[in-house]
């Protein structure tokens, strides 16, 4: 897929929160090197551990913030976090089964989410605590 530039407009606004967002494309992005480069085929393996590490820290955090600024929106926002992280224990599994091809497949679509999770979801978090003159 390639590597993934951060842009500005994934920022949501918040700055705790787009530091990890950040991160959590550095991750992914070195997933994506380790997969398709000669690179240590055990990197892949502790990648994609310390990727579902951070997005379970990442996801908790997101919401710990929102549950304190009374976002109505956290419910729903909980669910897609739920469905991220079925998609990565998915990945982890096709990655034992050694599929390779299948698990780059599946670090695009992975990519792909977390984009448009920050650009549509995210941000709409964002703007809420802006609004309400908060910074989380
Ligand atoms: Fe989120
Ligand atoms: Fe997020």
């Amino acid at each position: 897929m390639g590597y993934i530039e951060w842009e500005e407009r994934y920022c949501i606004g918040v700055d705790r929160i787009d530091a990890q967002h950040r991160q959590f494309l550095e991750y992914l992005n070195r997933l994506e090197q380790h997969l398709s480069g000669d690179g240590d085929p055990g990197a892949v393996g502790i990648t994609l551990n310390r990727l579902s590490d951070y997005a379970n820290f990442h996801f908790a955090e997101e919401e710990a913030t929102m549950g304190a600024s009374g976002y109505p929106g956290l419910e729903v926002h909980r669910e897609q976090h739920d469905d991220f992280r079925l998609q990565l224990a998915d990945l982890k599994a096709r990655y034992q089964s050694q599929d390779r091809t299948v698990v780059q497949g599946l670090v695009r679509f992975t990519a792909d989410w977390l984009l448009r999770h920050i650009l549509e979801v995210d941000r709409g978090f964002g703007g809420y605590l802006s609004q309400a003159g908060t910074k989380g």
